[in-house]
This record gives structure tokens, sequence and C-alpha cells, in this order.
């Protein structure tokens, strides 16, 4: 397993990349409720939603049982994940490259002799490229050549992509590595040469085959699909998996696809290169494939980045629809809604289609699309003769539409399907909550203990709220109102946690950040893990108390009052500790002393309460 380092700054660089409301919605059903999102909560069971989730500032809070935090610290929780495994699965999430962050436990030595290996299987699968293209233009009056007029592709058109040529022998492409000096192994590790086990004969891989180059999103060439001229097995031969080559996550000429779909926001996704070579020739350049195997989740995070909306564009016989099902999971754990063109009848796949229209009917042809969903809706959902079948239907297309983090996405998905198995709505969100509820309790294991409180903190789970703690719910919403009490703040306030919020507010303020992931940030800065999520659960349970403090005067009361009984208490401690002291004094002077101050105290607390600023 790879390991991980991260840095400070990368971690809260992903605390602002992740949307919580995402994260959270993928295990809970969340609604609007203000600027927050409101759920049942899925750390106790509950059948009145308290578990609030803020957007603005990153955090979740249950006023049930008192958990709450941030988007690392709910996801740590949910899937009983450590902690670097959590900033792992988050990363991936929003999508930043850890391969900059892995640590292994190899030696500088070792790390230096893997990326030379990374380095060499490079250098070999480019000798290759350049050996398959050399081919391919010697051998244009030959077999090769017919079978790109066949197939409708120029001798330009296949330069302009570098299609190649690896002649019918077994040793073309091994001589000409062996003179590019590309050492025999890592010739063999990419693929290129294949080794007789009995003799440990090498030959080449790759005979008789029209050339495609597979090239990572840098547009390097890091391995190949090579098909067969005519008719033979395998009709495909590609690269196999090694340290430069992974099927998961490459997907073919995203290198020359990426501007287009960055700039109509739409991918489509078709099959093979074939589809995807014959869409480019006809101008369509928004187009990638998969490498002959089923749709990754990597592959949808590698679309996702660039676009909104991906179309699927498989064959249209039964294992292209079958695939494009099968994917269609994926996609709305991605939060996509894919749509899926609709080839005409009789035609088997993008190539033919492209062949048999002009450039204006196949982009007509192009917009027949029809939401993927609603098509899985009616053809599976139809000639489901059985109440048991139509059952098993019902709950698999639930939780399909449960695993959409978009609230409203997911509620139209349901809609969707009640509508297309005739049920009502009602129904079907009761069926959906059923569902998140056992997911819930089944990600869990039960409900958790309470977080034991540490010293200086109250008990997370009580309603109400320290006085200090008040105080830090309003100035997180109204920082400005700190400065007034910048001095007596830390002066009355007992608790650590609450002085260092305070002074972190302030220092927000100073610098005019949003207090909202920039708090965060600074908690984490210097606290160990165990700190950290304490801290942030006990910010998440500040930024969620319905104080109902909506404007300034307000703010500014409670403040005030909070303050007031601050003190009070604190003069109360004192008058305590004057007490002891008292009872233990056996010398007249300093007894004289001590009844002195106790009789101030005793004024101080009578005296009615002071509005304002003043001590
Ligand atoms: P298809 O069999 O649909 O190929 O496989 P195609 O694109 O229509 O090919 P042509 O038009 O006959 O040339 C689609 C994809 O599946 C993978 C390849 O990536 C191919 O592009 N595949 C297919 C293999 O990897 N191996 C095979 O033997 C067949
Ligand atoms: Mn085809």
């Amino acid at each position: 397993m790879t390991s991980y380092s991260f840095p400070p700054e990368f971690v809260s660089d992903l605390r602002t990349r992740v949307d919580i409301v995402e994260l959270v919605g993928d295990y809970v059903s969340l609604s609007k409720a203000g600027v927050n999102y409101k759920g049942l909560c899925p750390f106790h069971g509950e059948k009145t939603p308290s578990f609030m989730v803020h957007p603005g500032k990153g955090i979740f809070h249950c006023f049930g049982c008192g958990t709450g935090g941030d988007a690392i610290t709910f996801l740590k929780k949910i899937e009983n994940l450590s902690y670097p495994e959590t900033l792992e699965r988050l990363a991936r999430r929003a999508g930043i490259d850890l391969a900059p962050y892995e640590r292994s436990r190899k030696s500088e030595k070792e790390q230096a002799r893997a990326r030379s290996e990374r380095e060499n299987l490079t250098r070999a699968v480019a000798a290759a490229q350049a050996f398959f293209v050399e081919q391919l233009e010697k051998n244009l009056s030959g077999p090769v050549g017919a079978y790109l007029r066949k197939r409708g592709i120029s001798p330009d058109q296949a330069r302009r992509f570098g299609l190649g040529f690896a002649p019918d022998g077994w040793s073309g492409l091994k001589d000409e590595l062996r003179r590019a000096g590309i050492r025999e192994e890592f010739a063999l590790q990419a693929g290129l040469l294949a080794q007789k086990a009995e003799t440990g004969r090498t030959y080449d891989r790759f005979r008789n085959r029209l050339m495609f180059p597979i090239r990572d999103v840098s547009g390097i060439v890091v391995g190949f699909g090579g098909r067969i001229l005519g008719e033979g097995e395998p009709k495909y031969l590609n690269s196999p998996e090694s340290p430069i080559f992974n099927k998961r996550r490459l997907l073919y000429d995203l290198h020359h696809a990426r501007p287009a779909i960055a700039k109509s926001g739409r991918a489509l996704l078709v099959e093979g290169y074939m589809d995807a070579l014959a869409l480019y020739l006809r101008g369509v350049d928004n187009v990638v494939a998969t490498l002959g195997t089923a749709l990754s989740e990597e592959n949808v995070q590698a679309v996702k980045r660039y676009c909104g909306r991906v179309a699927v564009f498989f064959d249209s016989d039964r294992a292209g629809r079958a695939a494009a099902f099968r994917a269609l999971p994926l996609f709305m754990a991605a939060g996509v809604m894919p749509d899926i063109v609709l080839l005409p009848e009789g035609v088997k796949d993008p190539d033919e289609l492209a062949a048999g229209l002009d450039d204006a009917g196949l982009a007509r042809a192009l917009e027949r699309q029809r939401p993927l969903f609603d098509l899985f809706l009616s053809e599976r959902g139809a000639g489901l003769t059985n109440y048991n079948e139509r059952l098993v239907f019902l709950r698999e297309v639930i939780a399909m539409a449960a695993r959409l983090p978009d609230a409203g996405l997911r509620g139209l998905a349901l809609r969707a399907a009640s509508e297309s198995l005739h049920l009502s709505e009602e129904i079907v969100l009761d069926e959906y909550r059923r569902l998140k509820h056992r997911a819930a309790r089944a990600g869990r294991g039960g409900p958790e203990p309470r977080p034991a409180t540490g010293p200086g903190t109250s008990g997370p789970a009580s309603r109400s709220m320290a006085p200090e703690e008040m105080i830090l719910a309003v100035l997180i919403n109204f920082p400005g109102l700190g400065r007034d009490i910048a001095e007596t703040y830390p002066e009355q306030v007992a608790d650590a946690d609450c002085r260092r919020f305070f002074a972190e507010i302030m220092a927000i303020e100073g610098s005019g950040a949003d207090p909202g992931p920039e708090l965060l940030s600074r908690l984490a800065a210097g606290a160990d893990e165990q700190e950290y999520e304490r801290l942030a659960a006990r910010y998440a349970r500040l930024v969620h108390l319905p104080i109902g403090v909506e404007d300034e005067d307000t703010a500014r009361r409670v403040i005030d009052d909070c303050l007031f009984s601050l003190k009070k208490s604190s003069r109360r401690a004192l008058s305590h500790d004057l007490d002891r002291e008292l009872s233990q004094c056996r010398d007249d002077d300093k007894m004289f002393e001590l009844l002195r101050r106790k009789m101030e105290l005793k004024k101080e607390m009578l005296l009615p309460r002071v509005v304002g600023r003043e001590t």
C-alpha cells in the first residue's frame, strides 16, 4: 500500500477544496435550512433532524449527540478511517494528484530506482512509437495502407494521430530497440517484447497490427493498442499494466480532447479507439475512449475535471448497452447524470455512424441524446413481470439515486423513479430514507459512545452554552464586535480553548479573511490530530448554535449579557476563594484585608448590571 506524507498547507488547501455538503450528502439526506443544511444524524439514531451542515464554514455538528467537526472529521468518523487514510480519500475526491506526496518506506536509492524505471519504460515506449510510425510510412503501399483506406483514414490523418504499424515479423522491433540501446528488461516490462517461458527467447509482441499510441494527459506515449489487420484474435492487443501504463487512470486521447471538452463543457465517451478516431476525423474533438476496460472511478473523475456534462456513446448491441448501465452508478456517485447518444436502428457503433453521415447529419445525430438514468428506468424496468423483481429493481434504482451528492439531482432522480415505476413519490422517498438509515447504521456498527470531555471542555452534548462560548458563537458572525472586548474576554475566560478561538478570530478579523476555513487552518497549525479534532468539534458546535442573532445590535447585547454573567461567576468564584482563605487565616492583618476584599466584592455583586464595555 502506498502511504503519503501531507504537509500542513496540503491539509488546509484540501479543506477549502472539499465541498462539505457534497461529502456529507453522500451519507445523509440533507435539506436546506437557511444558509445551512440539516438532516438526520448518521452518528446516532434520531427521528427529527438535529444534524447541521454549514457550507460557508466547512463544518457539521449534531445537536443531538454533540458530534461535530469539519469534512476530515466527518469522513474519518463515518468510514472509520485513520487520519492519513481520510486525507487520501478526500484528496482523491477533490481530484488532487497524490503522486507528489507519496511516501514509500523505500530508501532514497530505491525511489531513485523507481523513477529511473519509469524513465526507462517511457524511453522504450518512445523508441517503439518512432519505429511503428516509420514502419507505417514504409508500408503504406502494402496491406496496412489498404487497411487504412478501407477504414477511411488518409495517410495524413494517420500521421496526425501518430498511428503506426507493427510489421509481421518476430524481431523487427526487438532489433530496433537493441540498436537504440533499450535494455530488454524494460522492453519486456513495457510489453513491447514477449518471452517464451521454456527457452527464454524474446520476440516482438505486436505483429501485423495497426498501432494506436496511447498517451497520458500530458501527451507522452505510455502504451499501445494494436488492431489486427483483418480477422484474428485478439482483435486488439493492448500494452500490459506497468508503472507507466494504468488502464484505470488513462483514457484514450484525453490529451487531445481535453481543450475541446473544457471549451464545450461536454465530453463524449466512446468504447473504441476507432470510434474516437472516426469522430476526431470528422471534427468532433471532445471525445475520449476507455482502453478496452470497464469505465473506472478514476476515468469518471478525469472527465469530470474538465466538464459538467458527459454523454456515453457506446455500441448499440447488448454489450454496449450493458456497459453503459454499468457505468451509470459510477457517474452518479461522482455527481454526474450522464446522457446517452442514441444510435439509429441498424448502426453498430460511433465509427459506423460517422461513416454514413455528412457533417451536418453527424452533428444532428450526436444531439440525439437521452438521460442514461431515464433509459435505464424504462429499459430495465420494463418487462419485470414478477413483484419480487420489481421490488429489487426499485431498491436498485433508489440506491443509485442515493449516491448522488447533490440533493436537487437526487430529488429529480427519485421523482423520475417514482414516475417510471408508477409509485407515489412518498413511497419512493420512504424507501430511500430507510436505505439511508440502514447504510448509516451499517457504516458505523452501532451508536458511538460520547467522546470523553477533556479538561477545559464543557460537555459536547449539552445544549446550553457557556457564556464564553456564546460570545464566540456571536463573534464568528460579527467578528468586528470582538475589538470592544479584546482585553476583557481573555481576562474573564478560564477555558484555554475559548481564549485560543477568540485570539484566532481576532487575528483573522484583522486580516480581513473569511473566518470559516481560515479559522480551521489556523487551529490545525501546530495541533496534533487529536487536539485538532477536539478543537474542530468545539468550533463546529459554536458555528451551528441557532442563536437567533441577526443584527449587530442584538449581537452586542448578547455579548454584554454573556460578559456580565462571566463576571458574576468569576466574582462568585473569587468570593469562594476568599471564604476559604478566611477560614484558614490565623493572621489578624491578613484577615482584615481579606474581609475588606470580600465586602467590596459583595458590593460589586449587588450592583445593578452594567451595560457597556467597562468592567
Ligand atoms: P470493439 O470490438 O467494439 O472494437 O472494441 P471497435 O472499436 O468496433 O473496433 P473495430 O471498429 O472493429 O476496429 C472496443 C474496444 O475494446 C477494446 C479496444 O480498446 C477496442 O477499441 N478491445 C476490443 C480490446 O482491448 N481487445 C479486443 O480484442 C477487442
Ligand atoms: Mn467498430
